[in-house]
């Protein structure tokens, strides 16, 4: 399938279960039916992100706990914990859960399956550090708020939440997605939810596109 084909096929499935009220059910049909092979997931790189690495070879803090959101196969999750924190890291898809398992089976890596919109409560302003890669843009707008307001309410109090994403312009108001792109009305929201906006710098992907990569701090 070319790569327009899978995109095409990925948009009309999310589509089809947005309309059913249900935009994360189409993440456990592309994990379960991609049979173990990554070449079949478009977003899988098999390696940790670039501004994470980056960010954690200048980090001079304390490694303590963090949580990745929507973790994928794993790879920024075991990164984390190889520089030392203490990392819990959760997906939707009990597959992509069990494939990071299989992948990493020696891992210290607390990783669980967990819904975003129905976190455990005893995470509430838990993490030291929230690691928070491509999710938001995965899911559609309607629900965008709510999805910032879940991610801002896991990070400890002085913690710190790093997000990755594309970016789109305040004025368009109806992306086509999936990717969901995030404008800065939107980014703002994570103001709402006590969080502050510290740094942001730009990086491309291999397609060319602008990538957001922003740090926040909580108050
Ligand atoms: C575009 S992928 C990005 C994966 C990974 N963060 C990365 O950058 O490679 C989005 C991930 O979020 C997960 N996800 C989507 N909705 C979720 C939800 N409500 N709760 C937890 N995970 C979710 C998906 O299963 C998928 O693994």
């Amino acid at each position: 399938m070319s790569n327009l084909d899978s995109q095409t096929t990925i948009n009309n499935l999310a589509s089809e279960y947005c309309q059913k009220g249900n935009p994360t059910g189409w993440f456990e049909e592309i994990y379960s039916q991609a049979n173990q092979n990554p070449a079949n997931i478009p977003w899988v790189n098999l390696s940790p992100n670039p501004y994470l690495t980056k960010w954690l070879s200048q980090y001079s803090g304390m490694t303590s706990n963090a949580l990745v959101v929507g973790c994928g196969l794993g790879d920024d999750a075991e990164i984390l914990q190889q520089t030392g924190f203490n990392v819990t890291a959760f997906d939707v898809s009990t597959t992509a859960i069990n494939w990071c398992k299989k992948r990493f089976p020696n891992s210290e890596v607390n990783y669980l399956t967990a819904d975003l919109f129905n976190l455990p409560s005893a995470w509430q302003n838990q993490f030291n550090l929230v690691w928070e890669c491509r999710t938001i843009q995965a899911l559609p707008l309607d629900v965008r708020e709510k999805v910032i307001q879940a991610i801002s309410s896991m990070v400890k109090p002085l913690g710190t939440l790093l997000v990755v994403t594309h970016s789109r312009d305040n004025e368009v108001t109806s992306p086509i997605g999936p990717p969901w792109p995030l404008n800065d009305l939107e980014l703002n929201l994570f103001s709402k939810y006590g969080l502050t906006e510290n740094k942001r710098t730009l990086s491309y992907s291999n397609k060319g596109t602008e990538i957001l990569n922003l740090k926040y701090l909580k108050n």
